[in-house]
């Protein structure tokens, strides 16, 4: 039987959930998504006409397709959690059924049981200023972004899961190690990813029989990166100083997901996989 995936966090053919959904489908498994609702227009158009398609070519010759694109964002749980400005801004209102409860009521009764779900997504409106001029609505919207809309997905999805099924999401070793520059307490959200990952493990693994692991990469120049400025830096920087002197394709933590969401890795939950050319084990910059 070919898995059912849903992955949240796409909206272009740069990024890493972009990387993930092509493993995936190398792989055998049939591949919904859910889009960022500001960015969902662009996207679909681009698909369109075809921009995608290049990128879109799996080893078969035949290209990526995916079974569902939903508008998604997770930022907000329920409709009722929505505000007044943004249910009418003129971006949103077009859409429907985009809060993380009401796409996973929509995947259920589209596609039923799923068996890995992927979260590739983050935000932080002020990730460019360091923590000491951070604000607390700012700070907060990060870890609403990036770290709570994991926990939020974990307990929309869990119910349609089936045993044996796995979560995966995306984090940086900022959480760890001081990056200056990843600032807006995006450096904190991370940190919370990387912890609710433990517990989200044990409280779904006994709950629902899943497993949760989160993959920590290294620098890619996805859209969301080149939006912190310093991507350019960073990917030299892990260039020069990684034992592993080349730079990180998507794919190769595509593959990495991959595999920690199949049986493969049916004995390995609650886990921060580093997949950064082993840039994090340096101790001293060379
Ligand atoms: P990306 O731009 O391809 O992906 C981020 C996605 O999040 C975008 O598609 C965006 O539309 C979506 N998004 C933002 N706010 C959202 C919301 N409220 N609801 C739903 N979707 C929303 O960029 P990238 O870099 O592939 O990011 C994916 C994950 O990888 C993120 O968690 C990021 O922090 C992580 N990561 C990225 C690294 C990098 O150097 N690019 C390094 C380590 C981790």
């Amino acid at each position: 039987r070919g898995k059912k995936a849903f992955i949240a966090g796409v909206a272009d053919d740069q990024g890493f959930g972009w990387a993930i959904a092509k493993a995936l489908q190398e792989a055998g498994a049939e591949v919904s998504l859910g889009v960022w609702v500001p960015a969902l227009n662009i996207f679909e158009t681009s698909y369109r006409r075809g921009k995608f398609d290049e990128s879109r070519k799996l080893s078969n010759g035949k290209l990526m397709e995916f079974k569902h694109i939903y508008p998604m964002d997770a930022v907000f749980d329920t409709f009722a959690d929505v505000p007044e400005d943004v249910a009418t801004n003129k971006r949103y209102a077009g859409n429907s059924g985009w809060t993380v409860s009401e796409v996973a009521e929509r995947v259920e009764k589209d596609i039923g049981k799923i068996d890995i779900l992927v979260h590739s997504l983050a935000n932080g409106p002020e990730v460019v200023k360091p923590l000491l001029e951070t604000s607390r609505k700012g700070y907060l919207a990060a870890l609403s972004a990036s770290a709570y809309s994991l926990v939020s997905m974990v307990q929309r999805f869990g119910p349609l899961m089936n045993q044996g099924g796995a979560v995966i999401s995306l984090t940086y070793n900022a959480s760890n190690r001081i990056i200056p520059g990843y600032g807006g307490g995006m450096s904190s959200a991370k940190a919370a990813l990387e912890s609710d990952t433990r517990v989200l493990a044990y409280e779904a693994g006994r709950k629902y029989k899943i497993r949760v692991n989160t993959i920590s990469a290294g620098p890619l120049g996805s859209r969301a990166a080149k939006a912190i400025g310093f991507i350019d830096d960073m990917i030299k920087y892990s260039y020069e100083n990684a034992p592993i002197q080349k730079e990180l394709d998507a794919i190769e933590v595509g593959n990495v997901a991959a595999f920690l969401l199949s049986p493969l890795a049916s004995g390995v939950t609650g886990h921060t996989m580093f997949v950064d050319n082993g840039l994090n084990t340096m101790g001293l910059a060379t």
